[in-house]
Protein backbone atom coordinates (compact mmCIF):
# COMPACT_ATOMS: atom_id res chain seq x y z
CA UNK A 1 0.00 0.00 0.00
CA UNK A 2 1.60 3.42 -0.61
CA UNK A 3 0.18 7.21 0.24
CA UNK A 4 -1.67 8.22 -2.64
CA UNK A 5 -2.54 11.93 -3.55
CA UNK A 6 -5.76 12.51 -4.90
CA UNK A 7 -6.48 15.73 -6.98
CA UNK A 8 -9.36 16.30 -8.66
CA UNK A 9 -11.86 17.87 -5.80
CA UNK A 10 -9.95 18.96 -2.79
CA UNK A 11 -6.48 17.60 -1.10
CA UNK A 12 -7.53 14.31 0.25
CA UNK A 13 -5.21 12.29 0.96
CA UNK A 14 -6.33 8.45 0.71
CA UNK A 15 -4.88 4.78 1.04
CA UNK A 16 -4.83 3.14 -2.72
CA UNK A 17 -2.96 0.19 -3.80
CA UNK A 18 -0.41 1.26 -6.40
CA UNK A 19 1.86 0.01 -9.08
CA UNK A 20 4.85 1.34 -9.06
CA UNK A 21 7.70 -0.15 -11.61
CA UNK A 22 10.57 1.68 -12.07
CA UNK A 23 9.25 4.86 -12.55
CA UNK A 24 9.25 7.59 -9.26
CA UNK A 25 5.68 7.41 -9.45
CA UNK A 26 2.53 6.54 -11.25
CA UNK A 27 0.12 9.51 -12.16
CA UNK A 28 -3.54 7.88 -13.14
CA UNK A 29 -5.78 9.74 -14.96
CA UNK A 30 -9.87 10.05 -14.09
CA UNK A 31 -11.19 10.94 -17.29
CA UNK A 32 -14.59 9.57 -16.99
CA UNK A 33 -14.94 11.93 -13.56
CA UNK A 34 -14.45 15.52 -14.70
CA UNK A 35 -14.60 17.81 -11.75
CA UNK A 36 -15.53 21.64 -12.11
CA UNK A 37 -14.43 24.40 -14.91
CA UNK A 38 -11.10 25.71 -14.20
CA UNK A 39 -12.02 30.13 -14.31
CA UNK A 40 -9.75 31.47 -16.38
CA UNK A 41 -10.14 34.41 -13.79
CA UNK A 42 -7.59 32.04 -11.74
CA UNK A 43 -4.94 33.60 -13.87
CA UNK A 44 -5.85 37.79 -12.90
CA UNK A 45 -3.15 40.53 -12.66
CA UNK A 46 -2.66 43.20 -10.26
CA UNK A 47 -1.27 46.74 -10.65
CA UNK A 48 -1.10 49.16 -8.30
CA UNK A 49 0.44 52.61 -7.79
CA UNK A 50 3.51 51.37 -6.17
CA UNK A 51 6.38 51.80 -7.34
CA UNK A 52 7.46 51.64 -10.79
CA UNK A 53 3.99 48.97 -11.46
CA UNK A 54 2.34 51.74 -12.67
CA UNK A 55 4.73 54.84 -13.98
CA UNK A 56 7.58 53.05 -15.93
CA UNK A 57 6.17 49.44 -15.79
CA UNK A 58 2.58 50.18 -17.84
CA UNK A 59 2.66 54.30 -18.20
CA UNK A 60 5.94 55.84 -19.92
CA UNK A 61 3.19 58.60 -21.20
CA UNK A 62 2.38 59.97 -24.81
CA UNK A 63 6.10 61.92 -25.57
CA UNK A 64 8.09 58.83 -24.00
CA UNK A 65 11.08 57.79 -26.86
CA UNK A 66 9.34 54.30 -25.54
CA UNK A 67 7.16 52.83 -27.90
CA UNK A 68 3.70 53.46 -26.29
CA UNK A 69 0.24 53.87 -28.04
CA UNK A 70 -1.47 56.62 -26.09
CA UNK A 71 1.16 56.82 -23.54
CA UNK A 72 1.05 53.28 -22.74
CA UNK A 73 4.23 51.14 -23.69
CA UNK A 74 3.30 48.76 -26.44
CA UNK A 75 6.01 46.02 -25.22
CA UNK A 76 4.17 45.37 -21.93
CA UNK A 77 1.31 44.79 -23.58
CA UNK A 78 1.94 42.93 -26.65
CA UNK A 79 3.52 40.11 -23.69
CA UNK A 80 -0.04 40.38 -21.68
CA UNK A 81 -1.35 39.79 -24.66
CA UNK A 82 -0.09 37.01 -25.75
CA UNK A 83 -0.40 35.25 -21.92
CA UNK A 84 -4.82 36.40 -22.42
CA UNK A 85 -4.70 38.31 -19.14
CA UNK A 86 -8.51 37.89 -17.64
CA UNK A 87 -8.69 40.81 -15.80
CA UNK A 88 -6.94 43.50 -14.06
CA UNK A 89 -6.86 44.74 -10.50
CA UNK A 90 -6.33 48.51 -10.04
CA UNK A 91 -5.61 50.88 -8.74
CA UNK A 92 -4.20 49.11 -4.89
CA UNK A 93 -3.97 47.50 -2.67
CA UNK A 94 -3.43 49.81 0.01
CA UNK A 95 -3.29 52.52 -2.54
CA UNK A 96 -6.71 51.78 -3.99
CA UNK A 97 -7.75 53.07 0.29
CA UNK A 98 -6.30 56.88 -0.14
CA UNK A 99 -7.40 57.06 -3.72
CA UNK A 100 -9.34 59.73 -5.07
CA UNK A 101 -10.23 59.14 -8.46
CA UNK A 102 -11.59 62.94 -9.48
CA UNK A 103 -7.59 63.47 -8.90
CA UNK A 104 -6.91 61.25 -12.08
CA UNK A 105 -9.54 62.61 -14.84
CA UNK A 106 -9.77 65.25 -17.30
CA UNK A 107 -7.11 68.01 -18.03
CA UNK A 108 -6.10 69.62 -14.53
CA UNK A 109 -4.33 66.48 -12.52
CA UNK A 110 -3.74 66.75 -8.96
CA UNK A 111 -1.05 65.76 -7.85
CA UNK A 112 -0.81 63.68 -4.33
CA UNK A 113 1.21 61.64 -1.91
CA UNK A 114 1.73 58.22 -2.11
CA UNK A 115 1.94 57.39 1.86
CA UNK A 116 1.56 53.53 1.43
CA UNK A 117 4.56 53.64 -0.89
CA UNK A 118 7.70 55.19 -0.09
CA UNK A 119 6.27 58.89 0.09
CA UNK A 120 6.24 59.32 -3.70
CA UNK A 121 4.73 61.55 -5.56
CA UNK A 122 1.50 60.63 -7.26
CA UNK A 123 0.73 62.43 -10.59
CA UNK A 124 -2.63 61.19 -10.82
CA UNK A 125 -1.65 61.35 -14.38
CA UNK A 126 -2.72 57.22 -14.83
CA UNK A 127 -6.42 57.33 -13.86
CA UNK A 128 -9.98 55.98 -14.69
CA UNK A 129 -9.41 56.88 -18.76
CA UNK A 130 -5.91 55.72 -18.87
CA UNK A 131 -6.46 52.63 -16.99
CA UNK A 132 -9.57 51.96 -19.21
CA UNK A 133 -7.74 52.59 -22.17
CA UNK A 134 -5.07 49.90 -20.64
CA UNK A 135 -7.56 47.11 -20.17
CA UNK A 136 -8.86 47.68 -23.70
CA UNK A 137 -5.15 47.09 -25.57
CA UNK A 138 -4.32 44.54 -23.48
CA UNK A 139 -7.93 42.79 -24.28
CA UNK A 140 -9.11 42.18 -20.72
CA UNK A 141 -11.34 43.06 -17.85
CA UNK A 142 -11.28 45.74 -15.58
CA UNK A 143 -11.02 44.87 -11.40
CA UNK A 144 -11.62 48.23 -10.13
CA UNK A 145 -11.58 48.35 -5.96
CA UNK A 146 -13.09 51.41 -4.45
CA UNK A 147 -12.02 53.31 -1.24
CA UNK A 148 -13.60 52.06 1.84
CA UNK A 149 -11.43 53.36 3.84
CA UNK A 150 -11.02 56.96 3.54
CA UNK A 151 -13.61 57.67 0.76
CA UNK A 152 -17.61 58.02 1.15
CA UNK A 153 -20.07 56.30 -0.54
CA UNK A 154 -21.36 59.33 -2.68
CA UNK A 155 -17.49 58.98 -3.43
CA UNK A 156 -17.89 55.44 -5.19
CA UNK A 157 -21.31 56.25 -6.40
CA UNK A 158 -19.69 58.88 -8.68
CA UNK A 159 -17.04 56.87 -10.02
CA UNK A 160 -19.01 54.24 -11.15
CA UNK A 161 -21.67 56.76 -12.47
CA UNK A 162 -18.34 57.94 -14.11
CA UNK A 163 -17.16 54.94 -15.41
CA UNK A 164 -20.53 53.25 -16.44
CA UNK A 165 -23.30 56.04 -16.93
CA UNK A 166 -25.49 57.33 -20.03
CA UNK A 167 -23.85 60.31 -21.62
CA UNK A 168 -26.53 61.65 -21.45
CA UNK A 169 -26.00 62.01 -17.48
CA UNK A 170 -23.58 64.50 -16.08
CA UNK A 171 -21.21 61.75 -14.86
CA UNK A 172 -21.62 60.39 -18.35
CA UNK A 173 -21.17 63.51 -20.20
CA UNK A 174 -18.16 64.27 -18.12
CA UNK A 175 -16.32 61.24 -19.26
CA UNK A 176 -17.83 61.87 -22.73
CA UNK A 177 -16.20 65.03 -22.68
CA UNK A 178 -12.80 63.25 -21.44
CA UNK A 179 -12.84 61.18 -24.69
CA UNK A 180 -15.31 57.92 -24.41
CA UNK A 181 -18.88 58.73 -25.30
CA UNK A 182 -19.76 54.76 -24.51
CA UNK A 183 -19.81 53.37 -20.72
CA UNK A 184 -16.94 51.56 -20.17
CA UNK A 185 -17.76 47.62 -18.68
CA UNK A 186 -16.45 46.89 -15.12
CA UNK A 187 -16.61 43.15 -14.63
CA UNK A 188 -15.32 43.37 -11.48
CA UNK A 189 -15.45 45.91 -8.18
CA UNK A 190 -13.41 45.03 -5.11
CA UNK A 191 -15.18 46.79 -2.07
CA UNK A 192 -12.13 48.33 0.12
CA UNK A 193 -8.79 46.45 0.45
CA UNK A 194 -7.51 44.49 3.76
CA UNK A 195 -10.04 46.70 5.51
CA UNK A 196 -8.48 44.41 8.68
CA UNK A 197 -5.64 46.52 8.01
CA UNK A 198 -4.25 49.16 5.85
CA UNK A 199 -7.41 49.51 4.36
CA UNK A 200 -8.87 50.78 8.01
CA UNK A 201 -8.42 48.54 10.33
CA UNK A 202 -12.22 47.59 11.11
CA UNK A 203 -13.85 44.85 12.89
CA UNK A 204 -15.31 42.13 10.17
CA UNK A 205 -18.75 43.22 11.87
CA UNK A 206 -18.18 47.14 10.97
CA UNK A 207 -17.24 46.16 7.70
CA UNK A 208 -20.03 43.79 7.10
CA UNK A 209 -22.03 46.89 7.61
CA UNK A 210 -20.33 49.35 5.21
CA UNK A 211 -20.24 46.81 2.61
CA UNK A 212 -24.04 46.50 2.93
CA UNK A 213 -23.93 50.21 1.96
CA UNK A 214 -21.29 49.86 -0.73
CA UNK A 215 -22.74 46.88 -2.08
CA UNK A 216 -26.05 48.87 -2.36
CA UNK A 217 -24.78 51.80 -3.73
CA UNK A 218 -21.73 51.84 -5.94
CA UNK A 219 -23.90 50.77 -8.76
CA UNK A 220 -22.76 49.74 -12.76
CA UNK A 221 -25.21 51.46 -14.89
CA UNK A 222 -23.86 49.91 -18.25
CA UNK A 223 -26.68 48.66 -20.35
CA UNK A 224 -24.71 45.73 -21.58
CA UNK A 225 -23.91 45.06 -17.46
CA UNK A 226 -28.11 44.43 -16.35
CA UNK A 227 -28.42 40.41 -16.87
CA UNK A 228 -26.54 37.89 -17.81
CA UNK A 229 -22.24 37.06 -17.85
CA UNK A 230 -21.94 40.28 -17.89
CA UNK A 231 -23.00 41.49 -14.81
CA UNK A 232 -20.10 42.99 -12.50
CA UNK A 233 -19.06 41.00 -9.44
CA UNK A 234 -19.05 42.13 -6.04
CA UNK A 235 -15.97 41.22 -4.09
CA UNK A 236 -15.77 42.19 -1.10
CA UNK A 237 -12.89 42.02 1.34
CA UNK A 238 -12.18 38.54 3.17
CA UNK A 239 -9.64 36.90 5.15
CA UNK A 240 -5.83 36.93 5.62
CA UNK A 241 -3.59 34.11 5.81
CA UNK A 242 -5.11 31.64 8.51
CA UNK A 243 -7.05 34.16 10.14
CA UNK A 244 -11.05 33.41 9.50
CA UNK A 245 -12.75 36.55 11.30
CA UNK A 246 -13.21 38.26 8.23
CA UNK A 247 -14.62 34.94 6.78
CA UNK A 248 -16.42 34.23 9.25
CA UNK A 249 -17.99 37.75 9.33
CA UNK A 250 -18.94 38.93 6.22
CA UNK A 251 -20.03 35.67 5.19
CA UNK A 252 -22.60 35.55 8.34
CA UNK A 253 -23.38 39.17 6.98
CA UNK A 254 -24.14 37.80 3.43
CA UNK A 255 -26.31 34.45 4.74
CA UNK A 256 -28.22 37.21 5.90
CA UNK A 257 -28.65 39.51 3.16
CA UNK A 258 -32.13 40.59 2.06
CA UNK A 259 -32.87 41.86 -1.59
CA UNK A 260 -31.05 45.25 -1.23
CA UNK A 261 -27.19 43.73 -1.74
CA UNK A 262 -25.59 41.05 -2.38
CA UNK A 263 -21.87 40.15 -3.41
CA UNK A 264 -20.37 37.63 -5.81
CA UNK A 265 -17.07 37.09 -4.25
CA UNK A 266 -14.85 36.84 -1.18
CA UNK A 267 -11.10 38.14 -1.51
CA UNK A 268 -8.50 36.37 0.76
CA UNK A 269 -5.04 37.22 0.45
CA UNK A 270 -2.12 35.16 1.08
CA UNK A 271 1.61 35.98 0.15
CA UNK A 272 4.56 33.52 0.50
CA UNK A 273 6.44 35.09 3.11
CA UNK A 274 8.29 33.23 5.83
CA UNK A 275 9.44 35.94 7.85
CA UNK A 276 8.13 39.13 8.26
CA UNK A 277 9.02 42.07 7.49
CA UNK A 278 10.00 40.55 4.33
CA UNK A 279 13.87 39.48 4.66
CA UNK A 280 14.55 36.35 2.32
CA UNK A 281 16.93 37.77 -1.21
CA UNK A 282 15.37 37.07 -4.40
CA UNK A 283 19.02 36.38 -6.05
CA UNK A 284 21.93 34.47 -4.98
CA UNK A 285 20.15 32.44 -2.47
CA UNK A 286 20.80 28.74 -1.45
CA UNK A 287 18.81 25.49 -1.02
CA UNK A 288 17.46 26.73 2.42
CA UNK A 289 15.58 29.47 1.28
CA UNK A 290 14.39 27.48 -1.84
CA UNK A 291 12.92 24.33 0.64
CA UNK A 292 11.49 26.92 2.60
CA UNK A 293 9.89 29.05 0.45
CA UNK A 294 8.49 26.10 -1.10
CA UNK A 295 7.36 24.60 2.04
CA UNK A 296 5.29 27.74 3.03
CA UNK A 297 3.80 28.41 -0.07
CA UNK A 298 2.50 25.03 0.16
CA UNK A 299 0.24 26.89 3.21
CA UNK A 300 -2.13 27.90 0.46
CA UNK A 301 -4.06 24.43 0.19
CA UNK A 302 -4.73 24.04 3.66
CA UNK A 303 -5.47 27.83 3.87
CA UNK A 304 -8.41 27.63 0.98
CA UNK A 305 -9.60 24.60 2.28
CA UNK A 306 -9.78 26.04 5.96
CA UNK A 307 -11.63 29.17 4.49
CA UNK A 308 -13.79 27.25 1.99
CA UNK A 309 -15.08 25.05 4.79
CA UNK A 310 -16.53 28.00 6.65
CA UNK A 311 -17.93 29.48 3.62
CA UNK A 312 -19.83 25.80 2.85
CA UNK A 313 -21.32 26.27 5.86
CA UNK A 314 -22.92 29.60 4.84
CA UNK A 315 -22.82 28.63 1.15
CA UNK A 316 -23.89 25.21 0.23
CA UNK A 317 -24.39 26.09 -2.97
CA UNK A 318 -20.99 27.65 -3.92
CA UNK A 319 -22.85 31.40 -5.40
CA UNK A 320 -19.74 33.45 -3.47
CA UNK A 321 -16.03 32.92 -5.25
CA UNK A 322 -13.38 32.68 -3.10
CA UNK A 323 -10.73 35.25 -4.84
CA UNK A 324 -7.06 34.74 -4.06
CA UNK A 325 -6.91 38.32 -4.67
CA UNK A 326 -3.42 39.00 -3.41
CA UNK A 327 -0.74 36.28 -3.72
CA UNK A 328 3.10 35.67 -4.76
CA UNK A 329 6.43 35.78 -2.71
CA UNK A 330 7.61 38.57 -1.04
CA UNK A 331 11.13 39.15 -0.79
CA UNK A 332 14.00 41.27 0.27
CA UNK A 333 13.58 44.92 -2.06
CA UNK A 334 16.62 44.65 -4.44
CA UNK A 335 19.55 46.44 -2.83
CA UNK A 336 20.09 49.73 -4.31
CA UNK A 337 16.36 50.28 -5.37
CA UNK A 338 13.83 53.04 -3.90
CA UNK A 339 12.34 51.34 -0.09
CA UNK A 340 8.93 50.71 -0.30
CA UNK A 341 8.83 50.35 -4.03
CA UNK A 342 8.91 46.25 -3.98
CA UNK A 343 11.53 45.79 -6.31
CA UNK A 344 12.12 42.21 -6.47
CA UNK A 345 14.16 39.58 -9.03
CA UNK A 346 12.09 36.71 -9.91
CA UNK A 347 13.57 33.02 -10.04
CA UNK A 348 13.07 29.46 -11.07
CA UNK A 349 11.88 29.19 -7.52
CA UNK A 350 9.57 31.82 -8.27
CA UNK A 351 7.90 30.15 -11.30
CA UNK A 352 7.64 26.68 -9.61
CA UNK A 353 6.36 28.47 -6.52
CA UNK A 354 3.91 30.05 -9.29
CA UNK A 355 3.01 26.38 -10.83
CA UNK A 356 2.28 24.97 -7.50
CA UNK A 357 -0.26 28.01 -6.82
CA UNK A 358 -2.16 27.34 -9.64
CA UNK A 359 -2.44 23.51 -9.57
CA UNK A 360 -3.77 24.42 -5.64
CA UNK A 361 -6.46 27.09 -6.97
CA UNK A 362 -7.43 24.09 -9.71
CA UNK A 363 -7.82 21.27 -6.89
CA UNK A 364 -10.43 24.01 -5.55
CA UNK A 365 -11.70 25.24 -8.80
CA UNK A 366 -15.47 24.91 -7.46
CA UNK A 367 -14.85 27.35 -4.80
CA UNK A 368 -11.51 29.24 -5.93
CA UNK A 369 -12.77 31.14 -9.40
CA UNK A 370 -10.63 34.04 -9.31
CA UNK A 371 -7.05 35.01 -7.82
CA UNK A 372 -4.39 37.62 -8.58
CA UNK A 373 -1.04 37.37 -8.62
CA UNK A 374 0.88 40.20 -6.77
CA UNK A 375 2.10 42.08 -8.99
CA UNK A 376 2.11 42.34 -13.02
CA UNK A 377 5.30 44.70 -13.43
CA UNK A 378 8.14 45.74 -11.75
CA UNK A 379 6.33 44.88 -8.13
CA UNK A 380 6.87 41.86 -5.62
CA UNK A 381 6.21 38.27 -7.82
CA UNK A 382 6.35 40.21 -11.34
CA UNK A 383 5.59 38.52 -14.30
CA UNK A 384 7.65 41.79 -16.34
CA UNK A 385 10.61 44.17 -15.59
CA UNK A 386 11.65 47.03 -16.71
CA UNK A 387 13.96 49.74 -16.82
CA UNK A 388 13.67 52.70 -19.12
CA UNK A 389 12.99 51.01 -22.69
CA UNK A 390 13.92 47.31 -21.53
CA UNK A 391 12.07 44.80 -20.88
CA UNK A 392 12.48 40.58 -19.56
CA UNK A 393 9.98 38.61 -19.17
CA UNK A 394 10.24 36.26 -15.55
CA UNK A 395 10.24 32.44 -14.85
CA UNK A 396 6.76 33.30 -13.51
CA UNK A 397 5.76 34.71 -16.77
CA UNK A 398 6.78 31.85 -18.60
CA UNK A 399 4.56 29.93 -16.28
CA UNK A 400 1.57 31.87 -17.38
CA UNK A 401 1.94 31.36 -20.83
CA UNK A 402 2.45 27.66 -20.40
CA UNK A 403 -0.72 27.31 -18.14
CA UNK A 404 -2.41 28.90 -20.76
CA UNK A 405 -4.70 25.48 -21.58
CA UNK A 406 -6.01 26.02 -17.82
CA UNK A 407 -7.88 28.88 -18.88
CA UNK A 408 -11.63 27.42 -18.75
CA UNK A 409 -10.39 23.71 -18.77
CA UNK A 410 -12.42 21.30 -16.94
CA UNK A 411 -10.34 19.22 -13.87
CA UNK A 412 -9.53 15.72 -14.20
CA UNK A 413 -9.48 13.84 -10.80
CA UNK A 414 -5.35 12.35 -10.82
CA UNK A 415 -4.03 10.17 -8.49
CA UNK A 416 -0.26 9.86 -7.40
CA UNK A 417 2.08 9.31 -4.86
CA UNK A 418 3.86 12.38 -4.78
CA UNK A 419 7.15 11.28 -2.87
CA UNK A 420 9.45 13.37 -1.26
CA UNK A 421 12.17 15.97 -1.39
CA UNK A 422 13.60 16.67 1.85
CA UNK A 423 16.15 18.94 2.84
CA UNK A 424 17.21 19.51 6.75
CA UNK A 425 14.11 19.68 8.85
CA UNK A 426 12.34 20.13 5.85
CA UNK A 427 9.99 17.53 4.16
CA UNK A 428 7.91 18.50 1.04
CA UNK A 429 6.32 16.23 -1.91
CA UNK A 430 8.24 15.58 -4.77
CA UNK A 431 5.92 15.77 -7.62
CA UNK A 432 2.48 17.97 -8.13
CA UNK A 433 0.15 17.26 -10.69
CA UNK A 434 -2.64 18.25 -12.44
CA UNK A 435 -4.77 16.86 -14.98
CA UNK A 436 -7.34 18.99 -17.04
CA UNK A 437 -9.47 19.00 -20.44
CA UNK A 438 -8.96 22.25 -22.36
CA UNK A 439 -12.09 24.29 -23.80
CA UNK A 440 -11.46 22.17 -27.06
CA UNK A 441 -11.58 18.84 -25.39
CA UNK A 442 -7.77 18.52 -25.29
CA UNK A 443 -6.00 16.40 -22.43
CA UNK A 444 -3.29 17.99 -20.77
CA UNK A 445 -1.04 17.22 -17.74
CA UNK A 446 1.02 19.90 -15.71
CA UNK A 447 3.93 18.47 -13.85
CA UNK A 448 6.20 19.80 -11.03
CA UNK A 449 9.09 18.59 -9.89
CA UNK A 450 10.44 20.48 -6.79
CA UNK A 451 13.32 18.15 -6.02
CA UNK A 452 16.37 20.46 -7.13
CA UNK A 453 18.67 17.17 -7.79
CA UNK A 454 16.89 14.58 -8.79
CA UNK A 455 15.36 14.08 -12.44
CA UNK A 456 11.83 11.75 -11.80
CA UNK A 457 10.60 9.42 -13.95
CA UNK A 458 6.74 9.61 -14.37
CA UNK A 459 4.78 7.57 -15.36
CA UNK A 460 0.88 8.59 -16.50
CA UNK A 461 -1.17 5.62 -16.77
CA UNK A 462 -3.64 6.61 -19.79
CA UNK A 463 -4.97 3.10 -20.26
CA UNK A 464 -8.48 3.20 -22.51
CA UNK A 465 -7.65 7.19 -23.44
CA UNK A 466 -5.98 6.42 -26.95
CA UNK A 467 -3.15 8.71 -25.96
CA UNK A 468 -0.38 8.38 -29.00
CA UNK A 469 1.55 11.14 -28.22
CA UNK A 470 2.66 13.28 -25.56
CA UNK A 471 4.47 16.81 -26.16
CA UNK A 472 4.25 19.77 -24.48
CA UNK A 473 6.69 22.37 -23.01
CA UNK A 474 9.26 22.20 -19.49
CA UNK A 475 10.95 24.86 -17.62
CA UNK A 476 14.14 24.46 -15.83
CA UNK A 477 17.27 25.98 -15.34
CA UNK A 478 20.88 25.12 -14.18
CA UNK A 479 20.13 26.55 -10.53
CA UNK A 480 17.02 27.12 -8.50
CA UNK A 481 18.22 30.42 -8.22
CA UNK A 482 18.80 31.10 -12.00
CA UNK A 483 17.11 34.31 -13.03
CA UNK A 484 16.66 36.64 -16.59
CA UNK A 485 18.40 39.68 -16.60
CA UNK A 486 18.20 42.60 -19.07
CA UNK A 487 21.43 41.35 -20.11
CA UNK A 488 20.50 37.62 -20.56
CA UNK A 489 16.85 37.52 -21.31
CA UNK A 490 16.75 34.01 -21.60
CA UNK A 491 18.22 32.04 -19.36
CA UNK A 492 15.51 30.32 -17.95
CA UNK A 493 12.80 29.88 -21.08
CA UNK A 494 10.36 26.65 -21.70
CA UNK A 495 12.05 24.45 -23.87
CA UNK A 496 9.77 21.39 -25.52
CA UNK A 497 9.09 18.27 -23.90
CA UNK A 498 8.15 14.92 -25.30
CA UNK A 499 7.19 11.57 -23.12
CA UNK A 500 7.43 8.24 -24.47
CA UNK A 501 4.21 6.58 -25.19
CA UNK A 502 4.11 2.68 -24.67
CA UNK A 503 0.59 0.45 -24.80
CA UNK A 504 -1.30 2.77 -21.91
CA UNK A 505 1.53 4.45 -20.77
CA UNK A 506 3.20 7.77 -20.72
CA UNK A 507 6.93 8.10 -19.80
CA UNK A 508 7.91 11.59 -18.49
CA UNK A 509 11.77 12.30 -17.96
CA UNK A 510 10.39 15.28 -15.71
CA UNK A 511 14.15 17.46 -15.07
CA UNK A 512 14.90 18.00 -11.54
CA UNK A 513 13.46 21.50 -10.28
CA UNK A 514 10.59 22.02 -12.89
CA UNK A 515 7.72 22.60 -14.58
CA UNK A 516 5.90 20.52 -17.45
CA UNK A 517 2.67 20.90 -19.27
CA UNK A 518 1.97 18.22 -21.71
CA UNK A 519 -0.73 17.56 -24.06
CA UNK A 520 -1.85 13.96 -24.00
CA UNK A 521 -3.09 13.73 -27.73
CA UNK A 522 -4.67 10.47 -29.44
O1 LIG B 1 0.90 44.12 -2.82
C1 LIG B 1 1.42 44.98 -1.86
C2 LIG B 1 0.45 45.23 -0.72
O2 LIG B 1 0.22 44.06 -0.02
C3 LIG B 1 -0.93 45.69 -1.10
O3 LIG B 1 -1.01 47.05 -1.32
C4 LIG B 1 -1.74 45.33 0.10
O4 LIG B 1 -3.08 45.07 -0.21
C5 LIG B 1 -1.01 44.11 0.65
O5 LIG B 1 -0.80 44.22 2.00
Amino acid sequence: MKMMFAAGTALALTLMPVALQAQDTTVSIQADKPGATINRQIFGQFAEHLGTGIYGGVWVGKDSPIPNVRGIRSDVVAALKAIKVPNIRWPGGCFADEYHWKNGIGANRRATVNANWGGAIEPNTFGTDEFMDFVGQVGTEAFVSVNVGSGTFEEASEWMAYMTADQRSAAGAERAANGRAEPWKIKFLGIGNETWGCGGNMRPEHYADLLKRFARFTRNYNPAQQTGDGVMQRIAVGPTDDDTAYTEGVMKAWAGRDWSWSMEGLSLHSYTVPQWPPSLPSTEFGEGDYALILKTTLKMEGRIAAHSAIMDRYDPKKEVALVVDEWGVWLRETPGTPSGFLQQQNSMRDAILAALNFNIFARHADRVRGANIAQMVNVLQALILTDGPKMVLTPTYHVHKMYLPMQDATLIPVRFDPGTYHHGDLTLPAIDAVAMRDTGGRLWLSLVNLDPHKAKEVAVDVSGLNVKRAAGEVLTAPNVNSINTFDVPNAVVPKPITGTVRGGTVTVALPAKSVAVIALDP
